[in-house]
């Protein structure tokens, strides 16, 4: 296994199993993604979700607003909920100001939650129970697994808390008996807390932000980071001071990023499963 984890290799590893357990289900699986105004990167993500729903056999259909009330967006939703030809509805974020994202997110089912971010949901992966979860969260723990990371007594240090990824994380290690750390802005010392992770897990949005020093020798480092500057992608860590250090580092762009579409296709069909056990 090279040093750096090739997540565009895992990737197709994942979807070809993916693909398969597809082929198996006797109804047409179908996401609905909503799109409200104007984001060139949410538009780069709806597309390579298409492409990738396309690549598998998964229907596709795109809801792409200029403008819209929270109201009317809600009752979109309420007709996908009821609508039994649509597997997965994802909203993709962020919302443009004046719509309440939260209020938006929970009206999905949490059966069709394909991002995993309703309450109930983040509340059955909080109570050991988890169904629909984060899509980058997954794509995080398949990494470890299929470098046999070992996290039973592990100290994995996850630098950031947001809905989307720390925080699923967080419950995903510790269902791993993993002992987790878990850092935001507010942390103090940062660098003694990275220091003495045997796993490090970044994920804050700031460019090269963990320096070599902040890392301890022989540590695995997950960067989730995805930071563009002039037209160039960065991770949250100092690639080239980080490298030399550690056992293992995802690589930005080509790491945890190929994952997380990946973990949309396999929470697609988990929410297909989901509601025919209903
Ligand atoms: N690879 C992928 O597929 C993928 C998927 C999702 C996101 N991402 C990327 O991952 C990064 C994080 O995304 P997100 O949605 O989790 O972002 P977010 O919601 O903005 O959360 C960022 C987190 O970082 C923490 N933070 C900010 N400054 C910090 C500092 N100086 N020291 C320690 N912690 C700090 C924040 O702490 P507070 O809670 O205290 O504010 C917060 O918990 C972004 O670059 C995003 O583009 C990548």
């Amino acid at each position: 296994m090279d040093k750096v984890i090739n997540g565009k290799l895992l990737r197709e590893e994942k979807l070809a199993l993916f693909s398969e357990k597809i082929k198996s289900i006797p109804d047409k699986l179908k996401l609905v993604v909503i799109q409200v105004g104007e984001n060139a990167a949410s538009d780069v993500y709806v597309r390579n979700k298409r492409n990738v729903c396309e690549r598998v056999g998964i229907l596709f259909k795109h809801l792409k607003y200029d403008s819209i009330t929270e109201d009317e967006l809600v009752s979109v939703i309420s007709g996908l909920n009821n609508d039994s030809s649509v597997t997965g509805i994802l909203v993709q974020l962020p919302l443009p100001e004046g719509i309440n994202t939260e209020n938006v997110i929970n009206s999905i089912s949490p059966l069709k939650d394909v991002d995993g971010l309703t309450i109930k949901n983040v509340g059955a992966l909080f109570s050991g129970k988890p169904r629909l979860v984060p899509c980058t969260a997954l794509g995080v723990m398949s990494i470890l697994d299929n470098i046999d990371a070992n996290l039973e007594g592990s100290n994995v240090v996850v630098v950031g808390r947001s809905k989307l990824v720390g925080l699923p994380l967080v419950a995903l290690l510790l269902r791993e008996n993993a002992t987790v750390t878990v850092c935001h802005s507010k942390t103090v010392n940062l660098k003694e807390k990275t220091s003495q992770a045997d796993i490090l897990i970044v994920a804050v949005g700031n460019k090269e932000f963990i320096k070599g020093d902040f890392v301890k020798k022989d540590a695995i480092v997950i960067d989730v980071g995805i930071n563009r500057d002039s037209g160039k992608l960065y991770g949250d860590c100092a690639f080239d001071e980080v490298v030399g250090k550690c056992k293992y580092i995802t690589p930005v762009p080509g790491g945890v990023g190929p994952l997380t579409i990946t973990y949309l296709i396999n929470n697609v069909i988990e929410a297909y499963h989901l509601q025919k056990k209903d």
